[in-house]
């Protein structure tokens, strides 16, 4: 089939009839198909199962001889640090393991910004007459909601295909100190599925900016990859950030939540010392210690770095086939048409589509009343508002591949109807 922008008139109308005709017979199947979330399928959630047993009454003495079903161990178990700092290649002593949730521990790191001076602040930011944060987009939604909910004006940077704008970035920054933050997903993000490159990494690290600049590090998919042979991996931040003399600069964040139970892993953050004491200062008032028990059972279940990357290799095979899917079909109906756009990431939890300017609304809202719900058009941008109007995230793992199958190909006779239609117009 030839690209939309040579088709003729007739062409179009007959690609239109053919999308209505598919269209309807897709709505008389009463679908009712979800791709609006990443989250883990039933078997990628199985696969952790045998951890739950490996924790009984006689095993919840932690490394160092405490009792982990008791009070205390305000930064986690020894063990469970230095599984985290293996991973995330930082010392042990810089890691606090947390809760079930990095997305908790983000929204206590920018809520202590705001209520207490962080290391190198002059006071709080929520004194600050305003507080901004640079937001590369699309991202994850609820990072943008945390900026939302405490007030923080947000800043679009556009992503790029190896991170975010840093031109934009460095102008931004190094001109206004009211700039206190970025969030960043720095391997296959949420939710184009792009690294960052080394280059992006160290300008990061290195660019001027308001001294107590704050970069948000989600590390959430580092672990994540589809391919053993194509791992996508950025230089360690930390590191990066001293080497500039930026010590303080960036947060780091990451979880099991995609490794084990996404609503019973452990999360664990990193920073440079001085961080690591003020964040401590603050958790000791909020908790006197996570569930250790938790931590244990991870660690037993886990082991090392070795560990889980097999255990990540058993979620990649289901995962692989999934995200083929998508692929294949956005490839055999979209391709070479000129009316949508998309990545092939290696790992993650997404596909990023894009459509035509202005038409990402209707899409999600066509696909919808035909029983496939996506997530909302914009969600993936600051407010809400995707300024093109045309990104479409596409959530892959939960779904069985025959369901993701007929939610893809209706997501596909969707953008056709609509792109013809709207040159018909
Ligand atoms: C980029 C990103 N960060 C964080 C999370 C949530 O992580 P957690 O379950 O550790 O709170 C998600 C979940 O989808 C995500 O996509």
């Amino acid at each position: 089939m030839p690209s939309f922008s040579t088709m003729d008139r007739i062409a179009l109308q007959q690609e239109a009839e053919a999308q209505r005709a598919r269209l309807d017979a897709i709505a008389a199947r009463k679908l009712s198909l979800n791709m609006a979330r990443g989250k883990p399928c039933k078997a990628q959630l199985d696969l952790a199962d045998a951890m739950l047993a490996l924790i009984g009454p006689d095993g919840t003495k932690a490394s160092d001889g405490s009792d982990a079903r008791n009070y205390g161990l305000l930064e986690g178990i020894p063990e469970a640090r230095a599984l985290f700092a293996d991973l995330m290649g930082v010392p042990a002593a810089q890691v606090i393991v947390g809760g079930n949730s990095s997305l908790n521990l983000m929204y206590d790191a920018v809520a202590r910004a705001m209520l207490t001076a962080v290391p190198g602040a002059a006071r709080p930011w929520s004194k600050e007459p305003v507080v901004r944060f640079l937001c590369p987009s699309p991202g994850y939604d609820r990072h943008f909601a945390i900026c939302r909910e405490l007030g923080i004006e947000m800043l679009p940077v556009a992503m790029r295909a190896d991170g975010p704008d840093m031109d934009e970035v460095e102008r931004l920054c190094a001109a206004d100190d009211s700039i206190k933050g970025i969030w960043c997903v720095p391997v296959y993000s949420n939710p184009d599925g792009i690294t960052y490159s080394a280059d992006v990494c160290r300008r990061l690290a290195s660019m001027e900016a308001a001294p107590d600049f704050r970069i948000l590090w989600d590390n959430a998919y580092f672990l994540h990859h589809l391919y053993d042979d194509r791992k996508d991996a950025v230089p360690e931040m930390l590191g990066l950030c001293a080497a500039a003399g930026h010590s303080d600069r960036v947060y780091e964040f990451c979880s099991t939540s995609k490794v084990t139970y996404a609503g019973a892993g452990v999360a664990a953050l990193a920073a440079s010392p001085a961080n690591v004491d003020h964040i401590r200062r603050n958790l000791g008032i909020q908790t006197i210690g996570h569930d250790k028990v938790n931590q244990l059972r991870h660690v037993a279940f886990l082991k090392d770095r070795a560990g889980v990357e097999a255990h990540m290799r058993k979620h990649a095979a289901i995962l692989r086939p999934k995200f083929e899917t998508v692929l294949r079909i956005l490839d055999a109906e979209l391709g070479g048409k000129g009316i949508a756009e998309w990545n092939a990431p290696r790992g993650g939890y997404f596909v990023s589509l894009f459509v035509e300017d202005g038409l990402a609304k209707e899409v999600v809202a066509l696909a919808k009343s035909v029983g496939v719900e996506l997530t909302p058009a914009g969600a993936a941008y600051p407010y809400g508002k995707d300024p093109r109007d045309r990104n479409i995230r596409i959530a892959p793992s939960f779904p069985p591949v025959a369901e993701l199958e007929a939610a893809i190909e209706a997501l596909c006779v969707c953008v056709r109807l609509l792109s013809a239609r709207r040159r018909l117009a």
